[in-house]
């Protein structure tokens, strides 16, 4: 039987998706409509709230995200968050009623990342968050801190894990730590925040003085223009008065140089975004000769999920939201992404 708020539940309705359908091709990306899903033993269904935007929902549309892709037709989107308005057989929690979001990894519960756990995304090898309502088996999704607001819940699983994985799980970020952050996207100043919760002393950069006013407001100690300012690594040294102890790297090619400058001997390089090419072009001798790590991250597991979710409740954390469009204008919210101009997340409504 399936449990729900006072009511049956029938798979027979149809619910608003948007999926990439027929081809690969942002052209391709539809308004279009599939069956209401139903919970199976050990699943829950979600009524999505909100969607939230990263960066790869730009790529995915045009197959730009890794070999394993789903087949078409896909529903696209990673982040998001629903309230449980059904359980199947065997489940007891969540309950329905309550808050939860899908985690990006449905499969990397907890512990180091391995080919399987990293197997199964969602808006790429499995079906995502621009859907109305949400099928998961109960261990897919995580309950949201009650302080935020649906937008800000919704940003959490791809963002915020992404930046919690990298400075507090891998990174074992100390007290008085001095962190760099490049740009001000969504992974960064959820970096930024995190970091200034550990008391870190935190330079951010960006390419706006505008965003880097901003970002002191949020707590940057310093700020530098990467544009202005093209040997930004060794400014950032002079001004956090030594070397960098973590660098949250998402430009890739473009600023590792940069970074292998800013960081201290034996500190550490979180690589997560290549948005300034991929490949290789910096002095590997360097990474040697000073023992620093390069640590590869890719979002991260549901425990990583759940002790940032209580860091952000203990502190009462707000991810900043740059921009909400209500779920018809996806394609409106992707081109406000692709344009740069946003201060960290932007969402999308599923209902008003
Ligand atoms: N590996 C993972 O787990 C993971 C998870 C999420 C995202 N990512 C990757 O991380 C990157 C950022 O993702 P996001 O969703 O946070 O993107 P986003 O919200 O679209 O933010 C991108 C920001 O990056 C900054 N930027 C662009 N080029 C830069 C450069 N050359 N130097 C410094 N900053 C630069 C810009 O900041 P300003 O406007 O301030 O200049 C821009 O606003 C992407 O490559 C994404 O694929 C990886």
């Amino acid at each position: 039987m399936i449990v729900a708020a006072g009511r049956a539940v029938e798979g027979v309705a149809r619910m608003r998706v948007f999926q990439v359908e027929g081809a690969w091709g942002r052209d391709n990306l539809r308004l279009s409509e599939r069956q209401d899903p139903l919970p199976g033993p050990g699943e829950v269904r979600l009524e999505m709230r909100a969607a939230a935007l990263n960066y790869r929902d730009l790529l995915v549309p045009e197959k730009g995200y890794g070999a394993r892709m789903k087949a078409l037709p896909l529903i696209v989107l990673s982040d998001g968050v629903g309230i449980v308005d059904a359980v199947g057989p065997g489940v007891t929690a969540p309950i329905v009623g309550s808050r939860a979001c899908p985690l990006f990894f449905q499969s990397w519960i907890d512990g180091e990342p391995d080919d399987e756990r990293l197997a199964h995304s969602l808006g790429s090898e499995l079906d995502g968050t621009m859907a109305e309502f949400m099928v998961l088996p109960a261990a897919g999704v995580a309950a949201v801190p009650d302080h935020l607001s649906d937008a800000e819940a919704a940003t959490l699983p791809t963002a915020g894990v992404t930046a919690w994985r990298a400075l507090v799980t891998e990174g074992r970020l100390r007290h008085e730590a001095r962190v760099l952050v490049q740009g001000t996207g969504g992974v960064s100043l959820f970096a930024l925040l995190f970091a200034k919760l550990a008391g870190a002393f935190v330079v951010v950069t960006s390419s706006s003085d505008e965003k880097l006013e901003r970002a002191r407001a949020l707590g940057a100690d310093a700020v530098i223009n990467y544009r202005t300012t093209p040997e930004w690594g060794r400014k950032a040294r002079d001004l956090a008065g030594g070397g960098l102890d973590h660098v949250i790297e998402v430009g890739g090619q473009g600023t590792l140089p940069q970074s292998l400058r800013a960081v201290r001997a034996g500190g550490t390089i979180s690589l997560i975004g290549v948005l300034a090419g991929g490949t290789m072009d910096a002095r590997l001798g360097l990474v040697v000769t000073r023992h620093v790590r390069l640590q590869g991250i890719t979002v991260g597991s549901a425990e990583d999920f759940r002790a940032m979710a209580d860091a952000i409740r203990l502190a009462g954390l707000r991810p900043p939201i740059d921009r909400e469009y209500p779920f018809e204008d996806l394609h409106a919210a992707l081109d406000h992404l692709a344009a740069g101009r946003h201060f960290g997340k932007v969402v999308l409504r599923h209902a008003s």
